[in-house]
């Protein structure tokens, strides 16, 4: 269980490279199942999320090794167990993204529920519904969904929209599972992310017949076969926005390598619009703060919306603001165990359902805090970059699931973060 100890105030600056996107990254991992054979996952992450869910692989019958350049070889030769089970499940909701796999490939799968998250309700049931109209049947026992189809599943329509809009893991889990059905399959409201539409190139380079791409209508061709990747996925955009918040609350400079501003617009505006200078360079951006942050309002929504993926990052950065503002969470609306610990830090932030009021401070004040869920325990870190004092973030395991050693990435750009075991 390690701690963060943050010094601050500071001001970043320099620059920093983003990693390759975890939530690219592990639904790609799942479509190595559709294809018997090695496939290379180039430049994988190194977090907790990406381990977690080459356990579960291996679980299936598969063989994984990592060579030193961070490639991840999946061998899906043997998949001889079609089981997830709860012990992995239950650590990494994507998990639930070998289901559609599993069952085109195997024609019958058994996946643990994922069971409860820190940032609210994540039922699977979109998910299910979708596979039952490509002809699963489907039952949950004992926690597990089991899904069989043992004359293989047969593309149809389906509208996936669901209360929030669309599903990213949903949509992922169709899509794979439609690749290998018998015809063709229509995704009507499928979620538009740059992850799904990187998914989808993953897969037309398998062999996949996916048109519709980035759209909220995808069409696939359902084929007899699928051949193993060698692939690279996109940069993690989410990862590039916390940064560009960093260099934000810090009042700093920083330059971000390996990061597509084209698949940031809605974050990009935002930061724009409250003062932050936000402009390309090669492969990358210059992000800079030297005026007093705007108030603004933030509504989160399905991409191309704004991510709720960095709705606590901005909540953090917004605490800072001259004056009032709102954040509404429309995606998971309890999302918010972040607010508590942010008023620990002298922040001033109400929550009112799904909204919070945040009204502005001159600065904010170190204090313990505990972190709660992976992109809360990252505005945390920001805000403690910003706070006079010293910061303890405790639970700093939520954030390696998403964050490849943070600290290391910070600390050469001014920070002052030591991590320590207790
Ligand atoms: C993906 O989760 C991401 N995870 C999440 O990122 C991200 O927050 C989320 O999409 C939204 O952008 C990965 O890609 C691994 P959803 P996912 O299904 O697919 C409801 C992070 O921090 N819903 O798009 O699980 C659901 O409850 C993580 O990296 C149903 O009602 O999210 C939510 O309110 C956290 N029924 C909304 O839809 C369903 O069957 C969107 O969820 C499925 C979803």
């Amino acid at each position: 269980m390690d701690i963060f100890r943050i010094k601050g105030p500071v001001r970043l600056s320099g620059s920093v490279t983003i990693n390759s996107s975890k939530n690219a990254s592990l639904p790609i991992m799942a479509a190595s199942i559709l294809a018997p054979g090695k496939s290379t996952l180039q430049l994988a992450p190194y977090l907790s999320d990406i381990s977690v869910f080459s356990e579960l692989l291996s679980q299936l019958g598969c063989q994984i090794t990592r060579n030193n350049n961070g490639d991840i070889n999946i061998d899906t030769s043997v998949i001889d167990t079609p089981v997830g089970e709860y012990e992995v499940v239950r650590r990494m909701r994507a998990g639930i993204c070998i289901l559609g796999p599993l069952l085109a490939r195997c024609r019958t799968a058994q996946v643990s529920m994922p069971g409860g998250c820190a940032i609210g309700d994540r039922p699977v049931d979109i998910h299910l519904r979708g596979l039952r109209e490509l002809g699963a049947k489907i039952h949950i026992e004992n926690g597990y969904i089991t899904a069989e189809a043992p004359h293989g599943l047969t593309g149809k329509e389906i509208f996936l929209g669901g209360p929030f809009g669309s599903t990213v893991l949903g949509t992922a889990n169709i899509l794979m599972a439609a690749t290998l059905a018998k015809g063709k399959t229509l995704i009507e409201s499928a979620a538009c992310e740059p992850e799904i539409a990187d998914l989808v190139n993953c897969l037309n380079k398998m062999g996949a017949k996916i048109t519709g791409i980035g759209s909220p209508r995808l069409t696939i061709e359902g084929v007899q076969e699928l051949h193993p990747f060698t692939y690279k996925v996109i940069p993690d955009r989410i990862e590039a926005g916390t940064f560009m918040v960093a260099a934000a609350i810090t009042a700093g400079e920083l330059q971000l390598k390996n990061c597509r501003l084209n698949d940031m617009m809605a974050i990009v505006d935002k930061l724009r619009n409250i003062g932050v200078i936000v402009e390309p360079a090669n492969n990358g951006c210059i992000v800079a703060r030297k005026k007093p942050i705007k108030t603004s309002d933030v509504t989160t929504q399905p991409y191309p919306g704004f991510p709720t993926d960095l709705q606590a990052q901005f909540m953090a950065l917004l605490s800072l603001a001259e004056g009032n503002s709102i954040i509404i969470e429309k995606v998971f609306p309890d999302r918010f165990m972040h607010v508590a610990e942010l008023n620990r830090m002298a922040a001033n932030l109400r929550k009112e359902g799904p909204t919070v009021i945040i009204s502005g401070v001159k600065k904010l004040i170190a204090a313990p805090v505990m972190a709660s869920d992976l992109r809360a325990s990252a505005a945390l870190v920001l805000a403690a970059l910003a706070a006079e004092g010293t910061t303890t973030i405790q639970r700093v395991y939520h954030i390696d699931r998403g964050y490849e050693k943070i600290e290391e990435k910070l600390n050469p750009l001014g920070a002052k973060i030591t991590r320590e075991k207790t």
